[in-house]
């Protein structure tokens, strides 16, 4: 018997991996973080299967179905939103499951973020803009920031900025990271990215407030940096046609001998 910690993706359910699908179908026990994965996920359970959402649930109840499918001998999936490294409370599952001696995989998913960038059609990396990204939040009422992890100190660095769970606070996100990025820098906040119903606001730091007026749906991320929406960044090297490469040697004398 085996747990499965899948990421279920960030709402199309064909954004979910095959891995996950099949793993889905050959477990006869799924848990699933009921608020964001997707009913259709669902579909992919084996006829029969105890289907539990676990939105109600409290740890002890999850390690407790999870103990029972034990006993039992039944595989299960266990189905959160996005990628299960970061925001999952997986940590917090593994650690009961590993003293209890119960075995899990993890199979990764498509992360929120990466969609909200594929809506975008953005590459949040660009060279000579930025080449970081950093997924964060601000506090919530579950989970206080450790000291240090502040909005503030990500923007003084400059890097794109990828900030969940904090749509409902934004006057107090546009307030930290204007002094940093200044009020023309781009902004966009996409809701339920890859959902039917996904919605976009582009600005600047300056004008997002009036641009998305009170849309206020809290499943978002808001991406903030140089980066979006820019025409006007270098070039990579990586494709240049002098650029001298392993995969593509150059010149009279490569630096990799073509096989080496
Ligand atoms: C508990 S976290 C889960 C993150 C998830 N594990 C991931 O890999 O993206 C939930 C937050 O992720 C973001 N999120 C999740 N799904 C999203 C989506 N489809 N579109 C936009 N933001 C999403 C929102 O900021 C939401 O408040």
């Amino acid at each position: 018997m085996t747990v499965h910690f899948i990421g279920a993706g960030p709402g199309a359910p064909d954004l979910l991996t095959l891995r996950g699908r099949d793993l889905i179908a050959a477990s006869p026990v799924c848990l699933y973080a009921g608020s964001l994965v997707p009913q259709a996920v669902l579909a992919h359970c084996p006829p029969g299967a105890r289907i539990i959402n676990t939105a109600s649930l409290s740890l002890n109840d999850i390690i407790a179905e999870i103990a029972d499918a034990h006993d039992a001998g039944q595989d299960v999936a266990r189905l959160h939103s996005g990628d299960l490294s970061v925001w999952s409370a997986m940590g917090e599952q593994l650690r009961r499951l590993r003293a209890l001696q119960i075995p899990y995989t993890v199979t990764p998913g498509v992360p929120a973020f990466a969609a909200a960038a594929a809506t975008l059609g953005a590459e949040l990396t660009l060279p000579g803009l930025a080449q970081s990204v950093v997924l964060t939040r601000t506090s919530g009422r579950a989970s206080a920031m450790p000291a240090g992890e502040t909005l503030a100190a990500f923007a003084a660095t400059g890097a794109v900025l990828a900030i969940h769970l904090s749509v409902h606070v934004l006057d107090r996100v546009l307030a930290e990271l204007t002094p940093h990025y200044g009020s023309d820098c781009p902004v966009a906040v996409v809701w339920r990215a890859s959902w039917p119903d996904e919605r976009v606001a582009r600005a600047t730091l300056g004008t997002l407030d009036a641009a998305i007026a009170g849309q206020m749906e809290r499943t978002a991320i808001i991406l903030v940096g140089r980066t979006l929406g820019t025409e006007t960044f270098e070039t990579s090297r990586l494709y240049a046609a002098d650029y001298d490469r392993r995969f593509r040697p150059t010149g009279t004398s490569p630096r990799f001998p073509e096989g080496v």
